[in-house]
């Protein structure tokens, strides 16, 4: 256990956040180092996009540069192209969204041709996820995506129904999670991120076993089963009738996995999403042991949501007298530094 001392120069972190004024207090946010390391892979700063929320990147590109974020995340791609589940795969909820969406995308040819080039193109870090109903099928994705131009690290959706196994969820299963991790990982050129479910009793021993199978990260939360009823029809307001839920509503459930993981595993990389709208929610991430985050269903009301929770953490980090972002990681599981 290393505590964030007082004057402990070392850690970049500084006793007095007040004694240090530039603009607000502490000290300036261009001395800020907000380089992070994912998964052996460096990147400029810790905030990507999240799966789902920003397709390849392209549709953001009117509101922010692709290339100032820390990598972007891609939608789920699959083998074949595939239209998505039937409307209405949409539906608001207190502080979150629910999703029936159901990985409608191009296919992985398509996506090579088009969309992995258009961010290389820019240079933008790209990080693929990748999705499947076998594990056959991942790891053919992952064959076809080695040597891709602009591939930074997989992320493996594992929250998919696996087809062999009457449709359970690879992720809710630590020996399908994984077969999945084992099968991408010997396909796989760069280091791979296993993508997490909630939606399990114990996220710890689904951690441990895609780490175990070679995962070089995880990536967590994916969205929570969720379902609203229209109670003028009766009827699931989905068309699906159950969906995934976002938003701030499922911060605190994907602050407490990723404090969980990384108490269990100090030592695995970790990309931390759920509901994240501001710099202090990104903050929480990483004290709880997120090296890096994402930046998901916020996008839908503020495309430029990952830039500007960028700008927001950078300024908090330097209010707080932190000259390291690398040093907060984990830090709420040390010893307090005030
Ligand atoms: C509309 C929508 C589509 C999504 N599609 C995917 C996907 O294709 N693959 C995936 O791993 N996660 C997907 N997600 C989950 C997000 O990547 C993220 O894990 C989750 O929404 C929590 O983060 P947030 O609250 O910031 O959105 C999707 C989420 C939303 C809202």
């Amino acid at each position: 256990m290393m505590p964030l001392a007082a004057h402990d120069h070392e850690s970049g972190i500084r006793e007095n956040p007040g004694s240090h004024t530039h603009d607000h207090g502490g000290t300036s946010d261009a001395t800020v180092d907000m380089v992070t390391t994912l998964a052996g892979t460096v990147l400029p700063n810790p905030v990507l996009t999240a799966s789902g929320c920003a397709a390849a990147g392209r549709e953001l590109a009117p509101f922010l540069d692709p290339a100032a974020l820390g990598a972007v995340v891609t939608k789920s791609v699959l083998l074949r192209p595939r239209s998505g589940r039937a409307t209405p795969r949409m539906a608001e909820t207190p502080s979150g969204m629910l999703n029936s969406i159901g990985l409608q995308g191009p296919g992985i040819d398509a996506f090579l041709e088009h969309d992995l080039p258009w961010l290389a193109a820019r240079g933008a870090r790209a990080v693929v996820s990748i999705a499947g109903g076998s594990v056959e099928e991942f790891a053919e994705l992952a064959r076809r995506l080695a040597g891709a131009p602009g591939l930074a690290l997989l992320e493996v959706n594992i929250s998919c129904p696996n087809v062999a196994s009457r449709g359970q969820v690879f992720a809710c299963d630590p020996l399908a999670a994984a077969d999945v991790v084992r099968a991408v990982k010997a396909e796989s050129g760069v280091p791979v991120l296993a993508k997490l479910s909630p939606d399990v009793t114990d996220i710890v021993a689904i951690a441990g076993s895609c780490v175990e199978a070679g995962a070089d990260g995880l990536s967590m939360i994916n969205t929570l089963l969720g379902m609203v009823i229209d109670t003028d029809t009766f009827r699931p307001v989905l068309a699906g009738v159950t969906g995934g839920l976002s938003g701030p509503a499922i911060r605190p459930v994907a602050v407490r996995c990723v404090w969980q993981v990384h108490a269990a595993l100090p030592g695995v990389p970790i990309l931390g999403m759920g509901g994240i709208l501001s710099g202090l929610d990104a903050l929480q991430f990483l004290l709880a042991g997120a090296s890096a985050v994402s930046v998901g269903t916020a996008v839908f009301h503020d495309p430029s949501a990952p830039v500007r929770v960028l700008a927001e953490l950078r300024t908090e980090l330097a209010r707080r007298g932190i000259t390291r972002l690398s040093d907060v990681v984990g830090a709420a599981h040390r010893e307090p530094h005030r």
